[in-house]
């Protein structure tokens, strides 16, 4: 008899998809300089039928569930359609991203495995400050810093400029613009103003580590490994724009700073720096708790240094994205990675004694 199929819920949250609006292609003439992007006309949620497609082609019985801020309906589903793994995709929940963690603690609750960080993975990593805490307590080095919770009366600190105000517990570059990096006490009072009033949470102020940014990603549960990694070229980048993965540079088709940050994978890097980037990134793994797969953000200083930024529990998996980048330059095909991703979870199931169908 030919072995069952796992079934796999590729669970997401889009509570709004007529919002949703293509952006416009682009034109050369209009933006004024030569795009290196085409523009993505994939919505999420057509990003997430290509996934099941590609898999149901592949072997896995896989649907989506767009749970559109209704939990009720992820019971409801999992109750009937009794799906062997979920394949969990919700950084969201009622517009909070806080809730990222119960989504994942309901599922633990239910004994219904799931891709991916547990709960208290997603709580430890959202908290950018909490990151840097427990890094540094591992001899971790992350960026010198300073939370402010209001405008201080006066500005005494001993960071060195130019730094980098962020808000503290934000993700996907959301908050960080050209204007987030400051050179002196004046733009730091306006930047740090403006987070605190805008996003209603503390200002994390960092010294801006100049030189290059890598991202290395790290695959498996037991036995995580650490991909090649990919650098974000900055070297077409024009003097008027500082070197980062600003939002615009993340989201902005139409920004130049979007067509001036090109990932490259394999970063060519010396050994020991390669080999060092990536035994942080497994230490800041395992520290924080992450599973299955995890990116984590790098700034090597010009003195050679490693700076870890944040690291990124469930990273973006979608075709061409930096995890996927890094997990195909190992070897592994899109589908591949996929799979390995939903095995390890069938695996960790099946240690934890729960008995699937497939
Ligand atoms: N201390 C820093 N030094 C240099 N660049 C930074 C620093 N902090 C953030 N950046 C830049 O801002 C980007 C986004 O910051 P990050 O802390 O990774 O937040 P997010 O969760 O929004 O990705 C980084 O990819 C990097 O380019
Ligand atoms: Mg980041």
């Amino acid at each position: 008899m030919p072995e069952k199929k796992i079934k796999v819920a590729i669970v997401f949250n889009e509570p709004h998809p007529e919002l949703y609006i293509k952006p416009n292609q682009l034109e050369e003439k209009k933006l004024g300089f030569v795009p290196y992007f085409e523009v993505e006309n994939i919505t999420p949620i057509e990003e997430y039928e290509i996934m099941a497609q590609k898999l149901k082609k592949n072997g896995v019985n896989a649907y989506t569930l767009n749970i559109k801020d209704d939990i009720l309906s992820l019971l409801k589903d999992i109750k009937k359609n009794k799906p062997d793994i979920v394949f969990n995709f919700v950084e969201i929940y009622k517009e909070d991203s806080r809730n990222e963690m119960n989504i994942v603690g309901l599922l633990e609750l239910l004994r219904m495995p799931f891709t991916g960080a547990p709960p208290m993975a997603l709580a430890n990593c959202q908290s950018k400050i909490f990151t840097k805490r427990l890094l540094n307590a591992i001899g971790i080095k992350t960026p010198r810093f300073k939370i402010l919770k209001k405008l201080p009366k006066s500005f005494r600190h001993s960071l060195k400029y130019p730094l980098i105000v962020k808000p503290a517990y934000e993700d996907a570059s959301v908050g960080i613009e050209n204007e987030s990096i400051v050179e002196n006490v004046e733009k730091l009072k306006e930047r740090t103003d403006y987070i605190i009033k805008y996003f209603t949470q503390p200002a994390l102020v960092e010294e801006f580590i100049e030189g290059r940014e890598l991202n290395v990603a790290v695959l498996g549960d037991l036995e995580p490994a650490a991909l090649p990694i990919s650098e974000i070229d900055f070297s077409e980048m024009p003097d008027h724009l500082h070197n980062i993965v600003s939002y615009q540079a993340k989201w902005d088709p139409h920004h130049e700073a979007y067509h001036k940050t090109i990932p490259i994978c394999p970063a060519k890097l010396p050994k020991r720096i390669e080999k060092k980037a990536k035994e942080t990134a497994l230490k800041a793994f395992k520290a924080m708790g992450c599973r299955d797969y995890a990116r984590v953000d790098m700034r090597l200083s010009k003195d050679n240094q490693l700076y870890v930024l944040e690291v990124n529990p469930n990273p973006d998996l979608t075709e061409g994205a930096g995890f996927m980048r890094s997990s195909e330059t190992s070897g592994l095909s899109y589908v591949e990675t996929l799979k390995k991703i939903i095995y390890l979870s069938r695996e960790r199931a099946e240690r934890q004694g729960i008995k699937l169908v497939a």
